[in-house]
């Protein structure tokens, strides 16, 4: 399964930045949120960096981390870039300043690993920055999946509380929550199948082939449920935690 992830982000590396209009105002977003906590001295790193979104808003050089290959080759010019598994940290400990990650921790289902190998790497009084989706992202989508039958293919996308509950459990204290809804319009199902996928968030072990019948079924559907003026929505629902490092 996590190659299979590695995979299909990396395949969509070259249209990514076209299509991630959510993700892109996330990382623009947490960068202005963690603005108040961070110095300009401060050393950073981005885990689950893709093409950089989070880089390209912060004025100096930083450090990226993500496992998918071709998603390394658009942040080498950017700073250093680690090609690896961030639920297998392969930093040392007690060397960064702050750790951004955006849009990316939703895909690993043992959040422990990942909060735990941040943690380590952190120095004291360390802040670690995320942007995740929540459990009502795409949830109309899911709407029209039960009205037909359908088995799920999208990703279950956690409560804040159990992402809370793990931050916790780490040893990361949550010094700010914040959670909002935005709603993204695009012309028709097919369009925003494409863009999940694009996303990289196609990724899943179960197989999402529809006939053409049925896909035309599912968009009427969803026009009649979930339609505007003639395009469909999507409800993208996004957490930022602000955690730190304190013993
Ligand atoms: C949706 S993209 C988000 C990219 C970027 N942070 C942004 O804001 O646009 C998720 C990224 O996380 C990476 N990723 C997911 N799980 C990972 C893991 N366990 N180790 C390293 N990278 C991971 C993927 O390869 C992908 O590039």
């Amino acid at each position: 399964m996590k190659q299979k992830i590695a995979y299909s982000f990396s395949k969509a590396a070259k249209y990514y930045e076209d299509n991630a209009e959510v993700q892109k105002y996330c990382a623009k977003n947490l960068v202005k949120i963690a603005n108040q906590y961070t110095s300009p001295e401060a050393k950073i790193l981005d885990i689950g960096s893709g093409t950089g979104f989070i880089s390209k808003e912060i004025s100096k050089k930083i450090y990226h981390l993500d496992f998918a290959e071709k998603m390394c080759k658009k942040t080498k010019d950017l700073g250093h870039t680690i090609c690896a598994d961030f639920e297998k940290m392969p930093i040392k400990e007690n060397s960064f300043d702050c750790v951004f990650s955006a849009s990316a921790i939703q895909w690993n289902e043992n959040l422990e690993a990942v909060f735990s190998g941040v943690y380590k790497i952190l120095k004291e009084n360390g802040y670690f920055f995320i942007a995740t989706y929540g459990e009502n992202t795409l949830k109309e989508l899911k709407t029209i999946y039960k009205k037909n039958n359908l088995e799920m293919t999208i990703l279950d996308f956690k409560k804040s509380s159990r992402v809370r509950e793990k931050l916790i459990k780490c040893g990361f204290k949550i010094e700010k929550f914040k959670q909002e809804k935005r709603k993204i319009y695009i012309v028709n199902i097919i369009s925003l199948f494409q863009r999940v996928k694009v996303i990289g968030a196609g990724a899943s072990n179960k197989s999402n082939k529809f006939s053409k019948k049925l896909l035309t079924k599912m968009n009427d559907d969803y026009l009649k449920k979930f339609g505007k003026k003639g395009e469909i929505y999507s409800t993208w629902e996004i957490y930022y935690f602000i955690c730190k490092k304190s013993s």
